[in-house]
């Protein structure tokens, strides 16, 4: 009798480990920061441009973190680069690559900004698809007259 306790004793334990063991693998991961867009605007609306949109992870599965963030000296932070178009132009940030040699050069301005007008800097975990306008429209017309989109 004390013998086929124990046993059964021994089964609960196995299946709730196996059970633990599955859940691990079929929990969902957490968002990561790291992988997400950002969104760059600390000039950009100012001066009349889209903000700048970057996707971190298509360029993380083609680079190493090291390349931006030691070599490049990227700093871990949105927006706290300070980048303007005479750094990339200079070869700094995004002109490390963004320069017709490594990658596409900087006369495509729309692939850089293309973000929705007004969007504030940020770190986001969408799609580039959920912040890229599918066309330019002006959405609050009052509100982007007063921010100077439509000079
Ligand atoms: C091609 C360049 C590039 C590569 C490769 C790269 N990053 Fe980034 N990362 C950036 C840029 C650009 C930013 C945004 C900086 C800004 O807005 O000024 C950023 C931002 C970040 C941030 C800050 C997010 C926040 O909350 O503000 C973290 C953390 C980060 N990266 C981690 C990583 C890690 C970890 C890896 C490697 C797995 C990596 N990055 C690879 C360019 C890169
Ligand atoms: C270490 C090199 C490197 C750096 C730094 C870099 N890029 Fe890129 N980027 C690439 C490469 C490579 C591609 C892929 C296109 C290609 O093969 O030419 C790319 C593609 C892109 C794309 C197109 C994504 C798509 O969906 O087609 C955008 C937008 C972009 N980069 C923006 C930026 C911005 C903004 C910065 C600076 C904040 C930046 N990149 C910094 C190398 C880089
Ligand atoms: C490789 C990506 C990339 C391309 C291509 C690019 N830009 Fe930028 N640009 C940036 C980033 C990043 C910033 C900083 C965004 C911010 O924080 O506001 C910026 C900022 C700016 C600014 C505001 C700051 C300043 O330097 O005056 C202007 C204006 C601008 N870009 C114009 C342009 C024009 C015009 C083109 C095309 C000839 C262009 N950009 C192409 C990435 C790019």
């Amino acid at each position: 009798m004390k013998a086929k306790t124990e046993r059964t004793a021994m089964w609960k334990f196995t299946l709730f480990g196996v059970l633990a063991w599955m859940g691990v693998l079929v929990a969902p991961e957490p968002a990561q920061a790291e992988y997400a867009d950002v969104v760059m605007n600390n000039y950009a609306d100012a001066a009349g441009m889209r903000p700048v949109v970057f996707p971190h992870w298509y360029h993380r599965i083609r680079f190493r973190c090291k390349v931006c963030h030691a070599d490049l000296g990227f700093k871990f932070k949105a927006g706290g680069n300070k980048i303007t178009m005479a750094k990339i132009i200079d070869g700094k940030f995004c002109g490390a690559c963004h320069n017709g040699e490594v990658s596409w050069s900087v006369e495509n301005c729309g692939l850089c900004h293309s973000g929705i007008p007004g969007t504030p800097t940020h770190i986001s975990g969408s799609t580039v698809q959920r912040l890229v306008a599918p066309a330019y429209k002006i959405l609050d017309k009052k509100k982007t007259v007063q921010d100077g989109y439509n000079k």
